[in-house]
């Protein structure tokens, strides 16, 4: 700084400057090894004492009018100070292999392996899937096993073996997510897309599953009675969303066959379950008659929540069509069935009021639970 007009606070603060950044060259100039540099770096760098942090302090002292320019110089200064410091990093941080001296530059030369490690943000398990984690533990202390089925099922499976036949609503198109096979693009289709050569058999419909009850079927076909098992997983239906219903969820199915199950097994068995979910003292139950056409008599079960009843699903006595359709012998076992919403349970349990939320994937409100 020579120009004539230059001030004497200026001019000082400027002088200390250059005194600075050469006291600054030397120190780290002269370090021989980490401790030395560490040492040199607090001394000038140091957030709290550090001699750039002093000088910085005497910004304030230079007039107004001057403060560009020794806000200018300051920058300069302290970026002459870091380089300094990062050559000496450098320097030292020359590791010497077999006689080939290679210098570790840039980033890897200022890693500082004794810093602490940042620690990963750990992920965890989507609340409705810790949900279906805690139903199966409970469930599995009252002797029921969990099983699997698909997603994907065709109509003897979804309807025709749960005593709903081809003609009941419940099988309505509209109401369910039938899947484009080959005979639902048969010739004359609208909307045809390339399917099947031409002979080919024709195939049968399949739909997403639109209930669990649809593994009842597959357990019984499969096993001969006694059979005590639940069925978690996902299930479709064209619902519109709502703050209550989502086109894909989830529901705990459960069944029992044995000789002489009664109603009031079914009624102690959800009782038990709900209570060792919420606590024994705050939750009741209560069973609604209703109708569905694989279970009689049949009911809703409702919870109590927020002061009302809030629907779980349905549950009853399987129907002994359902039974003969298996191949079992309804004048020999009896069965109770339920099939409640997941979700449902999920949200009780966490007070979420829209089950939307659950779907969104947002992590700042998945991360809460
Ligand atoms: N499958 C029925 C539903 O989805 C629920 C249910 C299951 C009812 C088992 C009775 C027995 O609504």
């Amino acid at each position: 700084m020579t120009t004539s007009n230059v001030s004497d606070g200026l001019r000082e603060f400027c002088a200390s400057l250059d005194e600075l950044s050469a006291a600054a060259q030397q120190a780290f100039a002269a370090v021989a090894d980490a401790a030395a540099l560490e040492e040199a770096r607090v001394d000038f760098t140091g957030a709290k004492a550090g001699k750039l942090k002093a000088a910085q302090q005497g910004l304030g002292k230079v007039d107004k009018a001057d403060k560009p320019a020794a806000g200018k110089k300051f920058n300069e200064a302290k970026a002459a100070v870091e380089a300094a410091l990062e050559a000496a990093r450098v320097r030292i941080h020359t590791v010497d292999i077999s006689g080939v001296s290679s210098t570790l530059t840039g980033a890897l030369a200022s890693f500082d392996p004794t810093q602490p490690g940042r620690p990963f943000r750990l992920g965890h398990l989507h609340p409705v899937t810790q949900t279906i984690a805690d139903m199966k533990d409970i469930m599995g202390r009252l002797g029921f096993t969990a099983v699997e089925g698909p997603e994907i099922e065709d109509e003897w499976h979804n309807f025709e073996a749960l005593n709903i036949p081809a003609i009941h609503p419940a099988r309505d198109p509209l109401d369910n997510f039938y899947l484009a096979t080959a005979t639902a693009l048969a010739p004359g289709s609208s909307n045809r897309v390339p399917g099947p050569a031409a002979g080919a058999a024709p195939e049968k419909p399949l739909l997403l599953r639109s209930q669990t009850s649809t593994v009842q079927i597959r357990v019984m076909e499969s096993t001969p009675p006694p059979v005590r098992i639940i069925s978690l997983g996902r299930v479709y239906r064209p619902d519109t969303a709502d703050a209550t219903h989502y086109p894909m969820f989830h529901q705990i199915e459960g069944l029992l066959v044995d000789r002489g199950v009664t109603m009031a097994d079914l009624k102690s068995v959800l009782r038990l379950f709900c209570q060792s979910y919420f606590g024994k003292d705050e939750v009741h139950i209560r069973f609604r008659p209703s109708f569905f056409p694989f279970t009689e008599p049949s009911v809703e079960v409702d919870m109590n929540w927020q002061g009302g009843w809030m629907e779980m699903g349905g549950a009853g006595m399987v129907d002994p069509n359902v039974l003969r359709a298996v191949g079992y012998d309804p004048e020999e076992v009896t069965g109770f069935a339920f099939g409640l919403g997941v979700e449902r349970v999920c949200m009780r349990q966490h007070g979420i009021t829209d089950i939307r939320a659950l779907y969104e994937n947002d992590v700042r409100f998945l991360s809460q639970f």
